[in-house]
């Protein structure tokens, strides 16, 4: 009965992994997925992560009981502290409801299954380019999906004018999903005035704004710098989705931990909101996984082990910034041609290069690098001693 089931592609980011996986040569590099590597080019479990794990195996009154179905109630409570601030007056007013999501994707597809059930206009505009998952989640989850220009690929910087005239023209109530910091895959993001023309236009609008918050801490190696976009939109008292991930900035990918919140005009609403969301989780996962939850907590609620958390944080994100510093160095040291000063203006994780997919698959091919064919490296997976590779591959492609 399955006989006319056909072959469905790899995931664009995933897949590339899959494609790394299979190369026998010991030169193989994978800058696709943005997992962090560190010099030696090897996954990284924090050192406060391994704390964390250590305190919660040695508690012999912890169980394995199923959680709520929103999740740790203590999670829940610290994970819109750390995203909205803790003097946040929406969390004094308890107008937000939060709940534990499988990382940053299930938050998604929560917040989008509730936005199709709940809310009065189903089309989310996205912004191009985005995440390669964002549209596959919103139209599963029930809305239609849309675009507004972001990136100018001639200034390699923020297309504004073209979100601008984007947004002014959406239909009003439309749902606007936007990337906190660290724009995926552009490493491109609004100014903060930038960000205060958009609220502005957006509320004027009646625009809904779902934030996309997956590398707190990554952009600027501040958690509060990082968290600025989401707490404008907060500040002026209106309504607002955010979707977190403790994927990057905690290295928990596997743990699949996240949230997902919607900052409401009361508490009596955010009450409501939150018995609803129940009725979106029960049937798709029932509750979520109790340990990268723990790990979170445990960590966000001790002072010292926050401190050491921020301290890791931040050094992650500046090994990121000297990779972008070698790479430049490294490419203008070639003569490489082209202007490649976006390598270290754009932020986060990932550099948008401007390679085409035909020189991408060049770099594969005969170098064994492996990325995504837009041409998005992942920084993190970058290592001094593996620049040079690349940049030899990059003039190579670029000088063929
Ligand atoms: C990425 O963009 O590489 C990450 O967000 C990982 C993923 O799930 O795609």
């Amino acid at each position: 009965v399955f006989a006319h089931v056909v072959q469905a592609p790899e995931d664009p980011i995933l897949g590339v992994t899959v494609a790394y996986n299979k190369d026998p040569s010991p030169n193989k590099l994978n800058l696709g997925v943005g997992a962090y590597r560190t010099e030696e080019g090897k996954p990284l479990v924090l050192n406060v992560v391994r704390r964390a794990e250590q305190q919660l195996v040695n508690d012999r009154s912890r169980v394995k009981e199923y959680l709520p179905i929103i999740g740790l109630a203590e999670f829940n409570k610290l994970s819109a502290k750390l995203i909205f601030g803790a003097e946040s007056p929406a969390i004094l007013e308890n107008r937000v409801t939060t709940v534990q999501c499988l990382s940053g994707t299930g938050s998604l597809r929560v917040g989008a299954e509730f936005l199709a059930r709940h809310y009065h206009e189903r089309t989310i505009y996205i912004p191009v380019p985005t995440w390669g998952n964002h549209p596959k989640v919103f139209t599963l989850g029930g809305l239609s999906v849309k675009t507004y220009r972001y990136y100018d690929p001639a200034t390699r910087g923020l297309n504004f004018q073209g979100l601008l005239e984007d947004l002014g023209s959406a239909p009003s109530g439309a749902i606007v999903l936007l990337h906190a910091c660290a724009h995926n895959p552009t490493g491109v993001d609004p100014t903060l005035e930038q960000w205060e023309q958009i609220r502005q236009l957006m509320r004027s609008k009646g625009l809904l704004p779902f934030f996309d918050s997956a590398y707190q801490g990554f952009a600027s190696g501040r958690l509060d710098a990082d968290a600025q976009s989401i707490r404008m939109f907060v500040a002026d008292g209106g309504e607002c989705l955010v979707a977190q991930s403790y994927a990057k900035n905690m290295g928990l990918y596997g743990e699949r931990v996240g949230a997902f919140s919607i900052v409401c005009k009361s508490a009596d609403v955010a009450r409501r909101v939150e018995s609803q969301l129940k009725l979106v989780i029960r049937p798709m996962y029932s509750n979520p996984p109790i340990h990268g939850a723990s790990i979170v907590a445990t960590i966000l609620r001790d002072r010292d082990m926050y401190n050491e958390w921020t301290v890791e944080l931040k050094a992650m994100a500046d090994r990121i910034i000297s990779m972008r510093h070698e790479l430049f160095d490294a490419l203008r040291a070639r003569g490489t041609p082209g202007d490649w000063s976006h390598i270290i203006k754009q932020i986060g994780m990932f550099t948008f290069t401007g390679l085409n997919s035909e020189q991408v698959a060049f770099m594969t091919k005969e170098y064994h690098i492996y990325m995504t064919s837009d041409g998005r490296i992942s920084m993190a997976g970058l290592s001094s001693r593996t620049v040079p590779h690349l940049a030899d591959a990059i003039h190579a492609a670029v000088t063929r």
